[in-house]
């Protein structure tokens, strides 16, 4: 490698509705693009951030692209200096998967440039140190599939266990991002401490019906087990027009349709791109009735997941 690397990082579904902090997929044509190279001034400095409607902070300790990468230069590389640019592809706040890319595109290029050569799941533990900052919490759901692609099932976080889940074919996604920013950590925050035995059942019994449709391409059985007991009664609120948005993709032949990782987007699974198509412009009709901007993106499940591109 030279002295500049550049890596991507796509955006990312979490939760898939009944699987909280325990499923992800990667999504295909959005992601943040960091350059890292060498510079005199040992540590980790932000150079450019660009892209961003927001300012994101400047110190490589506050922002999530710089922990993953000043933990791996204290591990591999003490006394480096290196800069990093960070382009934001993805809303951040937006609930697909800002803070894991960043985190994950920043590993991703130090590591190519240093040579480190590190394995995935050393590069996952570095990119916590970035997703922790954003959500005050550890969670691997947005940033294992933004890592290594494809669906993955977290079935254990002690020690982090990620499974990767073959998914059917024709799984389209379609995510609307409403204009409005959800800090992760506040939507933790008001999540319920104690869950009602009833409630496990339902969301187990879905998470389990979830992935063996998945491997079975069984539409109906995925359908029936995209329900979240958990996070969206409490969380929905906060989203405007969700559940006008979520009716609407069910009537245009959704499978289903949640909130995706902490919102306000919201993501929708179909059997077909044409199917995925017309959601997006249903649940988009919604929003510009309410006169709220947004984004939209339809998607296959993206194959790939981080990789340096220049
Ligand atoms: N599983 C996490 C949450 C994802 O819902 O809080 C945050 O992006």
């Amino acid at each position: 490698m030279g002295n500049e690397v550049t890596a991507f990082a796509p955006a990312s579904v979490s939760n898939v509705s009944c699987g909280f902090d325990i499923m992800g997929f990667a999504l295909e044509g959005a992601g943040d693009t960091v350059t890292a190279r060498f510079s005199t001034r040992p540590g980790v400095t932000i150079g450019r951030i660009t892209g961003c409607r927001s300012p994101l902070p400047p110190e490589a300790s506050a922002n999530t692209a710089g922990p993953p990468v000043i933990a791996l230069l204290r591990e591999c590389a003490p006394g480096t200096g290196l800069e990093i640019d960070i382009h934001k592809g993805i809303p951040v706040g937006g609930g697909i998967g800002s803070s894991a890319a960043s985190a994950v595109a920043a590993v991703v290029a130090a590591d190519a440039l240093l040579g480190t050569n590190l394995p995935p799941e050393k590069l996952l533990a570095l990119a916590i140190e970035g997703e922790k900052i954003a959500s005050g919490a550890v969670h691997v759901d947005n940033l294992s599939p933004c890592l290594r692609g494809g669906f993955v099932l977290v079935r254990g976080y002690h020690p982090i266990d990620i499974v990767p889940i073959s998914v059917p074919e024709s799984l389209w996604c379609s995510v609307i991002s409403p204009q409005v920013e959800i800090k992760t950590a506040h939507a933790r925050k008001i999540l319920p401490k104690v869950i009602p035995l009833e409630d496990v059942i339902t969301q187990t019994g879905n998470a389990a019906g979830l992935i063996a449709g998945m491997f079975t391409a069984d539409f109906p059985l995925i359908s029936r087990s995209l329900r979240d007991v958990i996070a969206e009664p409490v969380r929905a609120h906060l989203i405007p027009g969700f559940a006008r948005m979520k009716e609407a993709a069910l009537a245009h032949g959704a499978l289903g349709c949640g909130i995706s990782g902490s919102g306000p987007s919201l993501f929708a699974l179909a059997s077909s791109p044409d199917e995925a198509g017309k959601i997006v412009i249903a649940m988009g009709n919604v929003l510009e009735e309410m006169g709220c901007l947004y984004a939209t993106l339809v998607s296959r499940v993206g194959a790939r997941g981080a990789r340096v591109i220049s």
